[in-house]
């Protein structure tokens, strides 16, 4: 018999651990199942496969109006020939503008234009949460968390854009004026808590003056965007400017004399 053999003889005939203690096992009281994280898991809201509806479908075309045409073949003349798949981005980008969201056909309309299969176009769409694949509100409130923001306020700011839309982060007003989400960092932090409407962002946010900003919007009269607190009006200090206060140096400061 071989020693591979004899040893699965022998692991056959021993009684396992759990055999050995089933006996005394309900002495010993048992230690609950925990997790490594106790926090809930966040998954994405969105469905990573498509699913036909009425709205968004294959069978649906997609084309880019006459300026967005001029704009998209300057888009692929950026790249080499061969790789016309570098503009699927942009191109996607594109797309999205033009029609509010990124649907299906808009994706198809890119692959034929990157001569790439439809499924390449895809799964760059399902990877970056900036394409919307689901229609949105006429205006995108996008909701920044992360922590900067979520120290400034960003709880509160949500919560309060929340109750006045009178929807919850994910969806969309039946008016379909607005859609609310949560994003991680908008790259604002120095002005956080940051709210992008469509393309524009507002800083220095406070739950009153989101509730503010939301009216002004709704009446078609939105606020210049950048800072809403009044106090600033970029991303200089607030308290005024605590360095580079010195006159600035001019040329040739620091060269030797004897050059
Ligand atoms: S954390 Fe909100 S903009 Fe960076």
């Amino acid at each position: 018999m071989t020693f591979a053999a004899r040893a699965l003889r022998h692991l056959a005939a021993t009684p396992s651990l759990r055999q050995v203690l089933a006996p005394s096992a309900r002495l010993i009281p048992r230690t609950p199942v925990r997790a490594f994280a106790v926090s809930s898991a966040r998954l994405s809201d969105k469905l990573f496969v498509h699913r036909e509806t009425p709205e968004n479908n294959t069978k649906q075309v997609f084309e880019f109006n006459a300026e967005n045409a001029k704009e998209a073949q300057a888009i692929l003349a950026k790249y080499p020939e061969q790789y016309k798949k570098a503009a699927i981005i942009p191109l996607l980008h594109l797309g999205q503008k033009q029609l509010g969201w990124t649907s299906i056909a808009v994706m198809q309309a890119v692959a034929r234009m990157t001569e790439v299969p439809p499924m390449r176009v895809y799964e760059v769409a399902s990877f970056y949460t900036m394409f919307n694949r689901d229609p949105v509100g006429k205006y995108f409130l996008q909701v920044c968390t992360t922590t900067p923001c979520e120290l400034c306020g960003s709880t509160e700011i949500l919560k309060a854009a929340e109750e006045h839309l009178g929807i919850k982060v994910g969806e969309t007003t039946p008016d379909k004026l607005f859609t609310l989400v949560e994003v991680e960092c908008a790259g604002a932090c120095v002005n956080a808590p940051v709210v992008a409407v469509n393309d524009d962002y507002y800083e220095d946010l406070t739950p009153r003056s989101v509730t503010k900003l939301i009216d002004a919007v709704r009446a078609g009269n939105p606020p210049p965007p950048g800072p809403m607190s009044g106090e600033r009006k970029t991303c200089e200090p607030v308290g005024g400017l605590t360095s580079l206060t010195e006159e600035p140096t001019g040329p040739g400061f620091g060269v030797r004399k004897d050059l």
